[in-house]
């Protein structure tokens, strides 16, 4: 494993950033993989290796069998609830801190980047610790997910409680997924860390980055459609370049 100061980071790359007012960063789960969360296409470890998106992850899956699916999410919840922010992410807290206008973007639903200390976020593909009606769509508390019924009711409606969570054939939330593409468009500076760059319409972000003319730079240690395109491709794991690349960015500015 390559530590993070021994990394050169292209000297270039470091004063794109150092110089950049806007940047945008566009996160998958990758950079949660170092905290312990299964990602979703991984050979072995992913969640797609194992189930079947169409049977845990639609609204149809949900009325098929809310238990499977309610019970799903809650052992994922479980495991993210375990799991802790890693350098990856309070790398990415310590780059908002010195760039005027930032925006995180992402498509992860475990809140590591909230409990890392990100700020100027939004969440494309909502929050697993949140749970809403399937029917009214309210949002429930803690305490509406007590008592025995599997999955729980909604107090206002009498609805089945789902997560909060997007689910495939479902729209993203608009506010967040304007926000996402303006920043895309706008920024200088977009890095791509941690995703297969294969599920719209983040997938389109980074490519709206690069028609805008910004820098765009991947943090992966496996190829995606990206890498050809990313200005600098950066082959290895979040928990190690992001670190290395505000290490760089800390040593030219101080
Ligand atoms: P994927 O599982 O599709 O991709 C994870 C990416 O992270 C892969 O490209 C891995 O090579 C890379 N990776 C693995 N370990 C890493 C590490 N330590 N550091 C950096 N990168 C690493 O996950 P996403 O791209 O996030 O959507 O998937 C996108 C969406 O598909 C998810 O938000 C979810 C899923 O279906 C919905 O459920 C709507």
């Amino acid at each position: 494993m390559t530590t993070a100061d021994a990394l050169a980071i292209a000297p270039a790359l470091v004063d794109a950033l150092a110089a950049a007012r806007k940047v945008t960063v566009l996160t998958g789960a990758g950079i949660s993989a170092e905290s312990g969360v299964p990602t979703f296409r991984d050979a072995m470890t992913g969640l797609w290796a194992q189930f079947r998106p169409e049977e845990l992850a639609t609204p149809e899956a949900f009325l098929r069998n809310p238990k499977l699916v309610w019970n799903w999410y809650a052992w994922r919840r479980e495991r993210v609830a375990r799991a802790s922010p890693n350098a990856g992410h309070f790398a990415l807290v310590e780059l908002e801190s010195r760039v005027p206008e930032f925006l995180l973007v992402t498509q992860n639903v475990d809140g590591l980047h909230a409990r890392a200390g990100s700020c100027r976020m939004v969440e494309l593909h909502g929050n697993i610790a949140r749970t809403k009606c399937f029917d009214c769509e309210r949002t429930a508390d803690e305490k509406d997910l007590a008592g025995d019924d599997v999955p729980p009711r909604c107090p206002h409606c009498g609805g089945m409680l789902r997560p909060d969570v997007v689910w495939f054939g479902e729209m993203l939330p608009a506010n967040a997924l304007e926000q996402a593409m303006r920043a895309a468009r706008e920024c200088e500076v977009l890095l791509s860390v941690g995703t297969s760059t294969v599920v719209e319409p983040a997938a389109s972000l980074p490519f709206v980055a690069l028609q805008s003319g910004a820098w765009v730079v991947e943090v992966n240690p496996d190829p995606t459609p990206l890498t050809p395109r990313a200005r600098f491709a950066l082959k290895g794991t979040a928990a190690t370049m992001l670190p290395a690349l505000v290490s760089a960015l800390q040593a030219r500015v101080g």
